[in-house]
């Protein structure tokens, strides 16, 4: 089974970024634990990070026939974006929303999910860990 996990924007400043809220772990740390997390569920698991809304509608379009089910936190997109709402209904991957903070817990504006429309399951508020929870629901409910 192939997953891909696409991060947007600030992502790759994590350990830096607002520790209090997201942790002291880094962007190195979550591409570790995926590659630990694929290598110990017997998956393929790819990642792509990128700041610009466009790339990431981009990417998920050429994940159409390649991969058999995705991992997306679309970070401020999430609240904004309906072009990457309408990429993940284009291409009708099963996705997985994964927020690290619990969003509904902070400023209204965050409340609301665009691309969560399009996807099968949300987590929120698990920290790193929601990637690997991610990962392990999308196995059990879409594997083979
Ligand atoms: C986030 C929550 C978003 O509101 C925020 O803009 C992010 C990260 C999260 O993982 O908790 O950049 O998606």
């Amino acid at each position: 089974m192939k997953i891909l996990v696409i991060n947007g924007p600030n992502i790759n400043m994590l350990g830096i970024r607002e520790p209090g809220i997201y942790g002291k772990n880094t962007f190195a740390d979550l591409l570790a634990l995926l590659e630990e997390t694929a290598q110990a569920e017997g998956l393929e698991v790819e990642q792509y990070q990128s700041n610009h809304e466009g790339d990431l509608v981009d990417r998920i379009q050429a994940a159409y026939g390649k991969v058999d089910a995705m991992v997306i936190n679309p970070a401020a997109y999430t609240h904004t974006s309906i072009a990457i709402l309408d990429a993940l209904k284009a291409v009708a991957i099963p996705t997985v929303e994964v927020h690290i903070s619990n969003v509904d817990a902070r400023e209204p504006f965050r409340h609301i999910s665009y691309p969560g429309m399009a996807c099968v399951h949300t987590i929120k508020g698990q920290g790193l860990d929601g990637y690997r929870q991610a990962i392990l629901w999308l196995k059990e409910h879409y594997g083979k």
